[in-house]
């Protein structure tokens, strides 16, 4: 996993144009039980511009439903762990800014990187999403007007959105979250493709 994560940092830091960072990312998708995702140019026999942002919507819901990012936009105060998705233990909550209760930060067990010897993941800036990005019970259609509403999003304009998933650290841990946990479906690369391509046709939600 550290290989993986030292090869990826340094694709972004050797290769601005991407093709490092494609390798990179596909090495960590091998790991087993990554689902894949369907590469954005599989979506062009869809005439209709709306149909076919909607259904470059759905593919990413593959990605926004799998428990990598759910497990860190639950409904409720509480983060949940694993595949399995089960309650956080011990209990610990959301906090004034994401980052748990005075006294009990994430950061007390959540150090920079993965320590897989105790499989406890990790990031620079390891904490819960806000209550307003809470995707957990909701259907891909809300999730994605919940996603394009500047009230509720941390006021991101699609450009934004788009930068947010494909830099933030927290996004990409989805696809190297280290022994033991199933990485988000496909490469971040392509997420980030779809997400750009959604962008690019009007960003269309599916019927709710
Ligand atoms: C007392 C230690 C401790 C604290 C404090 C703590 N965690 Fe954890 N957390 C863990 C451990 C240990 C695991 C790994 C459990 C496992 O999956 O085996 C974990 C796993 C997780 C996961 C699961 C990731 C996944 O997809 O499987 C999330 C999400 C998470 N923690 C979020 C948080 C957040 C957010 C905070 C702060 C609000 C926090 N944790 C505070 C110990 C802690
Ligand atoms: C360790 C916890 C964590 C994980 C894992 C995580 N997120 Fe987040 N996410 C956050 C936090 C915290 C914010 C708020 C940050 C901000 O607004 O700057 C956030 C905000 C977002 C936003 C901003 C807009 C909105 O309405 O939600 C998007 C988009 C997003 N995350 C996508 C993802 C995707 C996609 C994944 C999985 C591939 C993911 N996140 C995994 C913690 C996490």
């Amino acid at each position: 996993m550290r290989t993986a994560l030292l090869s990826a940092a340094a694709g972004v830091g050797l290769c601005i144009a991407g093709t490092a960072l494609t390798l990179a990312q596909s090495a960590s998708q091998s790991q087993p039980g990554g689902a894949s995702l369907r590469p954005v140019g599989s979506f062009s026999n869809i005439t209709n511009q709306r149909d076919r942002s909607v259904a470059l919507f759905n593919e990413m819901g593959k990605v926004l439903t799998h428990p990598r990012c759910m497990n860190c936009h639950p409904a409720a105060d509480r983060p949940r762990q694993g595949d399995i998705r089960k309650l956080h233990e011990p209990l610990v909550v959301r906090g004034k800014d994401g980052h748990g209760a005075a006294g009990l930060h994430c950061s007390a067990c959540h150090g920079k990187q993965n320590f897989d010897p105790a499989r406890i993941p990790g990031d620079g800036h390891w904490a819960l999403a806000p209550a307003s990005m809470a995707w957990e019970g909701k259907a891909v259609a809300q999730i994605c007007e919940q996603l394009k509403d500047q009230n509720r999003n941390g006021s991101r304009d699609l450009a934004a959105l788009v930068r947010h998933v494909t830099t933030d650290t927290l996004v990409l841990w989805a696809w190297h979250p280290g022994r033991g946990r199933e990485p988000a479906p496909g490469t971040a690369a392509e997420f980030g493709a779809l997400m750009q391509a959604w962008a690019d046709t009007g960003a269309a939600c599916p019927a709710s």
